[in-house]
């Protein structure tokens, strides 16, 4: 066990977060190999933005510790984070009313590889590279010059995914990327997590629409009042008891079930 963890992209042990008497995240502890994509569920309010705000540095853990890359990040700041390798998506849209397409993944690119203390006048051919990399892996490179505020929902989650994606990370966090979309564009989406994944770069991705989180996801945590009730394989998520009860009721868990089972014989 010991040496589990110095192999580990990512380690939380023991990690809580407390606001005043709540403890939206309480003693959580869970690994995470390179190349892996980590799938967490969960009730509304079960902690699981907070614990993407605790790994990003946006708001810190107050008790246990998060190592990436066996380097403790615990209290590192945001941007600090950021430069480690760890990117993330939010489950609003975020991104620059005004800018094109393409400026608004500049930025990102620009500010997200380094420390920019001092902007310069020019963005450079290595930031342009990445930037025109991150617009194809999203499909959002026929749409560079239009502006971030006329784009529709689905674009603007896309564009926020290619901002991410031009810091270069190691890790991925996405809260919520089909939050408010239709079948069709949760499709769409999760070709583009599957190209991503193909790149080599590990994911946590929050979900409620669960069809999207057990197809995609190598294992799956589910987290309620801050704790983990659950962590292990997409297919035994839908027969744990607890999981049923608590979460997904017993529809759904049938109906994901046979779409696993489908699944598994094509
Ligand atoms: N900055 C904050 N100050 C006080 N309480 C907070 C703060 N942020 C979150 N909380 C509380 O922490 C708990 C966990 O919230 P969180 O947003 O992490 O849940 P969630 O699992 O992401 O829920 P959802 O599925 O609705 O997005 C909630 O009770 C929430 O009200
Ligand atoms: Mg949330």
């Amino acid at each position: 066990m010991g040496t589990a963890a110095g192999g580990s992209l990512l380690a939380c042990r023991n990690v809580s977060k407390h606001f005043g008497a709540l403890a939206a995240v309480n003693n959580l502890s869970f690994e995470l190999q390179a190349g892996e994509v980590l799938g967490i569920g969960g009730p509304n309010g079960a902690g699981k933005t907070t614990l993407f705000e605790s790994i990003s540095g946006l708001n810190p853990a107050t008790g246990g510790e998060i190592l990436f890359e066996g380097r403790d990040i615990t209290q590192l700041p945001p941007e600090a984070v950021c430069h480690a390798g760890i990117a993330r998506t939010y489950q609003l849209n975020a991104g620059f009313d005004s800018m094109s397409v393409r400026d608004n993944v500049r930025v990102a690119a620009y500010f997200g590889r380094d420390n920019r203390v001092i902007p310069g006048f020019r963005f450079g051919r290595a930031v342009d590279d990445q930037v025109d990399e991150a617009l194809s892996l999203v499909g959002l490179s026929d749409k560079h010059a239009e502006l971030f505020g006329r784009l529709p929902v689905v674009d603007r989650k896309l564009l926020m995914l290619a901002s991410a994606l031009a810091t270069n990370p190691k890790l991925l966090l996405m809260d919520e990327p089909v939050g408010g979309l239709n079948p069709k564009e949760i499709d769409q989406i999760m070709n583009v997590v599957r190209n991503i994944v193909g790149r080599g770069i590990t994911i946590i991705l929050i979900e409620h629409v669960m069809r999207f989180l057990v197809q995609l996801s190598s294992r799956v945590l589910i987290m309620h009042h801050g704790e983990k009730i659950y962590e292990g394989s997409p297919q035994g998520l839908v027969h744990d008891r607890n999981v049923v009860d608590v979460y997904l009721g017993e529809g759904a868990s049938q109906r994901l079930g046979a779409l696993l089972e489908g699944q598994g014989a094509g």
